[in-house]
């Protein structure tokens, strides 16, 4: 099998990998599922949850105390707040999962239980019903969970709160929400306009967890895997130049050594990178040409600093949960990246001043 550096998706076994279990605190997680919790897991796009998520869930059922399914509920985004064609596909998306784990019909006999009734206890029951059957308790991990907006989020967000009292018996032991943003943070704008937070919807006791960009020593690890499988060798001087570029950002870390980097060469790779407009660099682009993100980011890149009151403390989170700007305590925010900094450069707006 030839191994190459991902950077289309989820990794795959075939993808040069830092182990996805070891990128966040495995036994803390495993602490919260003992102990039923419910959390968010979080982190700006590219990151690896998805590659994180799947390895917990082949881990869990490979160790056998639960039962993990993971689900992907991306596909409700489109019916916005039509909340009965989206609780409809999420039912749906989680019995595909169950299924294809356990090639049995249990998730599917929960799911025909549960036709007909108010689709604002369907999930709800679903879960229930589907929890009864088992004879482990179930662990759900919902990917994409911020695809969904405005009154399906908030029935799918009340729907969760309503059995979290029934756990694990009859409601799953721990659900992990995974997102960009942390779900218990977001204003959510329903059809009538009202405004509710994630939080008021989920308000059950839950932690969130960030994940991380690689550390120096992730991405030597990352970079000599290659060099182990096709005797190529990274040249030592270009190690410091790819933490400027990227400073561990996983996809730019990937992107960047697919061009088989020589420290002469770094800065064309760079410009190789956003030139193409691959799916990161067309998402960070798209946010950067966001007027509320552009009235954080530039004074930052500019190093006007500090905060300006005038701008929403919501702003600045955006950006951060975006992972475009840092934010550490007692350090001025700065630009997360080398390439992001040049993105910023390269936008059609007026750095110089401001
Ligand atoms: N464990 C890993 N080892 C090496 N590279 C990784 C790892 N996990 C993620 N990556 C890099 O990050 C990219 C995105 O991975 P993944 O799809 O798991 O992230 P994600 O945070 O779920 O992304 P999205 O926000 O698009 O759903 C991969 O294509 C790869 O470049
Ligand atoms: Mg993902």
């Amino acid at each position: 099998m030839e191994r190459f550096f991902n950077t289309a998706g989820p990794q795959t076994p075939d993808s040069y990998t830092i182990d996805p279990l070891s990128r966040f605190d495995l036994e803390d997680v495993l602490l919260m599922i003992r102990q039923q919790r419910y959390f968010v897991m979080h982190a700006p796009r590219q990151t690896g949850k998805t590659s994180c998520m799947l390895a917990l869930r082949d881990y869990l059922n490979k160790k056998g105390d639960y039962i993990a399914v993971y689900a992907n509920v991306e596909g409700g985004q489109a019916s916005r707040n039509d909340k009965e064609t989206v609780v409809k596909s999420i039912i749906d998306t989680l019995t595909g999962a169950y299924r294809l784990v356990f090639k049995n019909d249990k998730a599917d006999l929960a799911r025909n239980a549960v036709q007909g009734l108010s689709v604002d206890s369907m999930l709800s029951q679903y879960l229930s019903l589907l929890c009864q059957s088992l004879e482990k308790p179930l662990v759900l991990i919902i990917d994409e969970i911020d695809a969904l907006v405005g009154d399906s989020l908030v029935s799918i967000l009340r729907q969760i709160r309503s059995g979290y009292a029934d756990r694990p018996k009859a409601f799953p032991q721990t659900i992990i929400l995974c997102g960009v943003r942390d779900v218990r943070d977001y204003r959510i704008v329903l059809s009538n306009q009202d405004i509710v937070t994630g939080g008021s919807a989920f308000n059950i006791k839950a932690t969130s967890l960030r994940l991380g960009n690689f550390s120096k020593e992730e991405i030597h690890e990352l970079y000599l895997q290659h060099t182990q499988e096709t005797g190529q060798q990274f040249d030592e001087a270009c190690f410091p130049m790819v933490w400027d570029a990227t400073e561990g950002q996983p996809w730019l870390v990937n992107a960047l050594a697919h061009d088989h980097i020589i420290p002469e060469m770094i800065d064309k790779a760079i410009e190789n990178i956003i030139y193409r407009r691959d799916t990161h660099i067309n998402h960070i682009l798209k946010l950067l040409n966001e007027p509320n993100v552009q009235k954080v980011v530039l004074p930052v890149y500019l190093n006007q600093e500090n905060i300006d009151p005038s701008i929403s403390i919501e702003d600045y989170d955006n950006c951060v949960e975006n992972g475009i700007i840092n934010r550490e305590r007692g350090k001025p925010l700065r630009i997360a990246n080398g390439i992001y900094k040049k993105l910023i450069s390269n936008l059609n707006v007026d750095t110089k001043t401001t």
